[in-house]
């Protein structure tokens, strides 16, 4: 147990000099990964467009939802709206990356890593943090 009198082990200087120092050094690690995190999601923003392999129709059901690999390995999800209308876009959350999943009880794309909503036929942002809605894919329905 401390007692009043008892000489603390370290000079309160060069304590402050050393919070100072480490402080300084993750603020400056935190921003350079902010930054890095921001130049990511743009890079994915404008990256070439998903092309999907000619699909069947007929293998989803009106409302079902499915998500496919496209050949560079990135996945779409493909949801067929009605009888004669599939969407098709970029699984990726446009905010941080994140799969987006599809909610046919509530008719839209979520994504659950930060509560965000895309309206399902434009892909564009209902709420949450994405500053950009979804990215089309291209697809070919057969
Ligand atoms: S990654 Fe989708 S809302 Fe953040």
């Amino acid at each position: 147990m401390l007692k009043v009198d008892d000489r603390f082990p370290i000079e309160e200087q060069a304590e402050r000099a050393v919070d100072r120092r480490r402080f300084l050094g993750l603020a400056g690690c935190a921003a350079l990964l902010a930054v890095a995190g921001n130049l990511a999601a743009e890079r994915g923003e404008s990256s070439p467009p998903l092309e999907v392999a000619p699909i069947d129709a007929t293998m989803l059901t009106v409302g079902e939802g499915r998500a496919v690999a496209a050949a560079d390995g990135r996945e779409a999800l493909l949801v067929r709206l009605s009888a004669d209308e599939v969407v098709a876009f970029d699984r990726r959350c446009p905010h941080l990356g994140c799969p987006v999943l599809w909610s046919p009880e509530r008719g839209r794309f979520e994504c659950p890593c930060h509560h965000a909503a895309f309206e399902a036929r434009s892909g564009r942002v209902l709420f949450g943090p994405p500053r950009s809605g979804l990215t089309p894919a291209e697809i070919k329905v057969a």
